[in-house]
């Protein structure tokens, strides 16, 4: 599936993903700037803040309890679309999705 990281600034980068990985992993292997991901995707850093697009929000889901309390730490203004994008996994109807990487 295609999913596009809009950085701050306006650049956008754009990858094929494959379904099962988070998108925190697919971020950091195309060295998508501002997407650190440094706990490895255990729930303990929020350096994988991501917003989704609102056109995508209904279809991802908002977060979990935890990672709620998490977003609320995180260094970029959170906004109603925030997500930790190691969280999110690539799967079918995601195909085209877009995240907005917040400024910090
Ligand atoms: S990678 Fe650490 S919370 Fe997502």
């Amino acid at each position: 599936m295609k999913v596009t990281w809009i950085l701050p600034g306006g650049a956008e980068v754009s990858a094929e993903v494959a379904e099962g990985q988070s998108l925190m992993e697919a971020a950091v292997a195309r060295n998508v700037p501002g997407v650190v991901g440094e706990c490895g995707g255990n729930l303990s850093c929020a350096t994988c803040h991501v917003m989704v697009a609102e056109d995508w929000a209904a279809r991802v889901g908002g977060p979990g309890e935890f990672e709620d309390a998490m977003l609320d730490t995180v260094e970029a203004a959170r906004g109603p679309g925030s997500r930790l994008s190691c969280q999110i996994t690539a799967r079918d109807g995601l195909d085209g999705l877009v995240l907005i990487v917040p400024e910090v």
